[in-house]
């Protein structure tokens, strides 16, 4: 059969609210095993590995952007939408994989670069020849100057001194958010609108499960404003999801909205544009948490980000393959949080840090560990980023945020098992610096050790998948009488479940109050043990450094109901 005749993919059947439910895996395809030994991963190799990834505990993957691309933004510039990078495999491989992945039970969610296109995209090249105001022109956004729009931030400070170039062959200004090679597309030309959706109808047919949206809040421009979340970009979102939602009813659209809680929640709308949206205020404040020793970082920011409406869930993270971005934080939070993690100021870039969660936590298994328990608890359904469950580190020596982005560690052998080819063809090369160096940190030897942090991650996933409070249930802040101790209730019907976590380096006792659950008893959830039945007076528990509990009530050891 060759590949036009391909019948239409069907879907994992099931829940339509099952993002609720997801475990989120982000991965580069590049970075994650290369099965033909060109030094680069691919899409066969990711197939190969499904088993490992479904060994995790997790039900959900994302991929970076695979499409053709000069990869001059590591494929965030697109150059053809639908299309396999070569080095990454061909649509039958892609086609191969999904169908494998859903055999596993896991989900695909493709990364859409929606905001712009590689200067490289034909319809780029197309518009910059075509006579201003033709159709072909409008596809991008022009100029005749460069002082247009100029309430509008440049997000790539460390990169960029302007959002507009000149451009000499179409002898004109074209605008662009980020790197100067990626031209944004003009949503105010419809048939960019059509172009969108009929590339999201191809993946679709492919039986993709979901799209996180790149850069959502800059699609469309107006004069005189900051050109981020205008009336017309949700418009614009809502329509997308109109036509989605009518023969897709599963799939979702994931929204990267860097933005403050109140701007970012918009991107729900009514329940009728983003499925889910990544919770980027609450990322840092779970760093700051801890260098503060204090709960009430998260306390803040959660608790005007509680209500959403009812079909919309947080994507919620520690790490991913951009810088830790401290764009959510004030300019006295991100000194704070630049001081405290990255000192050594190579690891900065942007407004952010980049740099892996371990390296971020000293390699301190108490603290990363701690972390785990917070994104696996709070409300939102958590995103884990490769590499991070066996505690990779970084190389801060390579260029803009690839230091984060090297292959995966599957061994001890040559190329960390990820290649066959010689070392230097790798797409990027190893960690080999002693302290975390794959002879030291990888899945084989993490694999047969039952106290790896491997492990630990899907042990801790395996029961959190028994309850479905921490993905769809209801979220309680409690009362304490000890600042670094945060804990809070998450309650989905019979299911109660007290989470309580020490965020100091040192001991703590605290008292909390549990107002309505005097008589139950706190089962602690990895080891099944009974702890005193709640009583009158406030529960006390005392914890060790950066300990954490998550226990379930019950009725003398019995379920509630
Ligand atoms: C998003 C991506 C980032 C990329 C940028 C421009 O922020 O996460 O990796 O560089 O968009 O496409």
């Amino acid at each position: 059969m060759n590949r036009h005749e391909r019948p239409v993919r069907n879907r994992l059947n099931g829940d339509v609210l099952w993002y609720k439910d997801a475990v989120i895996y982000q991965l580069h395809v590049k970075s994650f095993f290369d099965a033909d030994g060109d030094g680069v991963g691919d899409f066969k190799g990711l197939t190969q590995k499904l088993d490992y990834i479904a060994s995790l505990g997790v039900n959900t993957i994302w991929l970076l952007p695979f499409y053709p691309s000069p990869r001059r933004d590591d494929g965030y510039d697109i150059s053809d939408y639908r299309g396999i990078s070569s080095q990454y495999g061909d649509i039958d491989d892609f086609q191969a994989f999904v169908d494998a992945a859903h055999g596993l039970g896991i989900r695909v969610v493709v990364e859409l670069v929606v905001n712009h296109t590689s200067d490289e995209h034909p319809w780029f090249q197309r518009a910059r020849r075509a006579p201003a105001g033709s159709p072909e022109r409008d596809y991008y956004v022009w100029s005749d100057t460069d002082d247009k729009f100029a309430e509008t931030r440049i997000i790539f400070v460390d990169t960029e001194k302007s959002n507009w170039s000149w451009d000499p062959v179409a002898k004109a200004y074209y605008w662009h958010r980020f790197y100067s090679h990626q031209p944004d597309l003009n949503y105010r030309n419809p048939e960019v609108v059509e172009e969108l959706l009929d590339t999201m109808r191809f993946w679709l047919d492919k039986g993709v499960d979901g799209f996180r949206l790149d850069a959502i809040p800059h699609l469309v421009e107006r004069e005189h404003t900051d050109n981020e979340n205008l009336p017309e970009t949700h418009a614009l979102l809502k329509h997308i999801r109109k036509k989605l939602e009518r023969k897709h009813p599963d799939v979702i659209l994931l929204a990267e909205a860097n933005l403050w809680q109140q701007e970012a929640r918009e991107y729900f709308g009514e329940g009728d544009e983003c499925h889910m949206a990544f919770h980027f205020p609450l990322m840092p404040r779970m760093f700051m948490a801890i260098a503060k020793e204090s709960a009430k970082p998260i306390k803040t920011i959660l608790r005007q980000t509680l209500s959403i409406p009812d079909e919309c869930q947080w994507a919620i993270f520690l790490r991913n393959h951009d810088e830790l971005t401290l764009e959510m934080v004030t300019e006295a939070e991100r000194n704070f949080l630049w001081e405290t993690y990255a000192a050594d100021k190579r690891a900065r870039l942007n407004l952010g840090i980049r740099r892996r969660l371990s390296p971020l936590m000293g390699q301190d298994r108490r603290r990363i560990e701690l972390l785990h328990m917070l994104l696996l608890s709070l409300p939102g359904s958590p995103v884990l980023y490769y590499g991070d469950e066996i505690g990779m580190g970084d190389n801060i020596d390579l260029g803009d945020r690839d230091g984060v982005r090297t292959p995966m560690q599957w061994s001890d052998r040559e190329n960390a098992g990820f290649s066959q080819a010689a070392p230097p063809k790798l797409a990027l090369p190893v960690i080999t610096d002693p302290q975390f160096s794959y002879a030291a940190i990888n899945v084989a030897e993490q694999d047969d050790d039952p106290h790896s942090l491997l492990n630990w991650i899907r042990q801790t996933l395996r029961l959190r998948a028994e309850h479905a409070a921490f993905g769809r249930g209801s979220m309680r802040f409690l009362k304490t009488d000890n600042d670094s101790v945060l804990a809070y209730l998450r309650e989905c019907r019979d299911d109660i479940i007290l989470c309580a976590a020490n965020l100091s380096k040192t001991s703590q006792a605290v008292r909390i109050d549990l107002p309505d659950m005097q008589g139950l008893v706190p089962v602690e959830l990895t080891g099944e043990t009974m702890f005193p039945a709640i009583g009158r007076q406030r529960y006390s528990l005392t914890f060790q450094p950066y300990a954490y509990f998550w226990f379930k009530l019950t009725n003398n050891g019995a379920a509630t109901s």
